[in-house]
């Protein structure tokens, strides 16, 4: 059968991204061409992404990369078989950019279009490098989705928890900032802790007893402000406060692991399974390396994206669009931009007010 070639095309944050990904012999991707533009230097001074700001660099930003991208890839628009980028969730006024050029692209081209959910392709993101079998747990841990999922199929999800107010990623920026570690907020915290002694602050672990897998990181965030106010000026209690939150949600995520793997098993009656952890803040190594500690107890096999697709990318896009290209799921080419998009349509809402755990 012929091999599929996908352009794909990110812009749902704080990335301009474009890829060109084909289909090879080994069921995996060549990455023909995989370029992201990042805006660090646009938000750095408001220690956050600017929605208005970020949406002006993609518009400078996107034909250019999309340029590189095939260029790069030394394959034209007229050779690629269909073109997908991000229709949700994130900001709208960023969703717009790439995907009205994916549709203009697709319909100038001829070419079907796909418009992909961001949290899919961070779903199928290790699938770039590695075939994996359905069913699979997955982890999502990014800047806007702290979630459990089984990954059922290509566009089949049961949500088994998820965060009940702040993401992963989002602790880790806002502890970056109440440090004063520096933007981009996660990696900073990565590099500082290690600097740290992660047993020096004992800091709250939210619903860790309670509510299944669902998460909370709200009082951790406030627990790590409390503190922060308290050691203003001094270096080193900086970096252990630091290196605790850090070894914080790590004791969270492995014992909300071991809540999720049971679940999977019940579910599922699937022995010999796969734990996924992807998006952004699985490019973390103390989490890599204390879910992989995990995975010998429990007897799993995790599985981590590449370094280059826990952020947000187009490849993982690309070949989202790819694979659904291939079980018919197209778009008609009115979809539109969406800033909400459960992967698992039936899964409760489980933020504000009222919530019962
Ligand atoms: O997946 P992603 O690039 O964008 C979203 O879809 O949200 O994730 C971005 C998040 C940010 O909150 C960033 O601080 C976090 O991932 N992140 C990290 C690390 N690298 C990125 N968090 C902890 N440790 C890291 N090394
Ligand atoms: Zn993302």
């Amino acid at each position: 059968m012929k091999k599929l070639t996908f352009l794909g095309i990110e812009t749902s944050c704080d990335e301009t991204a474009a890829a060109v990904i084909r289909e090879n012999d080994n069921g995996t991707a060549d990455i023909l061409s995989n370029v992201v533009s990042s805006q660090i230097e646009e938000h750095k001074k408001f220690g956050g992404v600017v929605p208005e700001l970020a949406a002006r660099a993609h518009i400078e930003n996107i034909e250019f990369i999309i340029e590189s991208a095939l260029s790069e890839s030394n394959v034209s628009i007229n050779e690629i078989d269909g073109v997908a980028a991000t229709a949700g969730p994130g900001l709208i006024v960023c969703l717009t950019v790439g995907l009205n050029i994916g549709k203009s692209i697709a319909a100038f081209a001829q070419k079907p279009f796909i418009g992909v959910n961001h949290l899919e392709g961070h779903a199928l993101s290790p699938g770039l490098d590695e075939k994996i079998n359905f069913p699979y747990l997955l982890l999502l841990i990014s800047g806007g989705h702290t979630q459990y999922l089984i990954v059922k199929n290509i566009n089949e999800y049961e949500q088994l928890g998820t965060t009940i107010d702040d993401a992963l990623g989002e602790a880790f920026d806002k502890t970056s900032k109440m440090l004063d570690l520096g933007y981009p907020g996660g990696p900073n915290v990565e590099k500082f802790a290690k600097l740290g002694d992660e047993n020096f602050f004992k800091l709250p672990e939210p619903i860790i007893h309670k509510a299944g897998c669902n998460l909370s990181f709200a009082g951790l965030k406030t627990a790590v402000l409390r503190e922060s106010k308290k050691i203003i000026g001094d270096r080193k209690l900086k970096y252990n406060l630091a290196a605790s939150f850090q070894k914080t949600t790590i004791n969270i995520l492995c014992k909300k692991t071991r809540k999720a793997v049971k679940m999977f098993l019940e579910k599922t009656q699937v022995k010999d399974f796969c734990f996924v952890v992807a998006g952004g803040v699985a490019a973390n190594n103390s989490i890599r390396e204390n879910i992989l500690k995990l995975s010998k107890e429990l007897k799993f096999k995790a599985i981590f994206p590449d370094i280059k697709f826990c952020g947000d990318n187009a490849a993982m896009i690309a070949w989202t669009g790819i694979q659904r290209f291939k079980k018919n799921l197209f778009n008609k080419i009115d979809i539109p931009a969406k800033s909400r998009w459960p992967l698992d349509s039936k899964a409760p809402y489980m933020k504000g007010p009222g919530l019962k755990l």
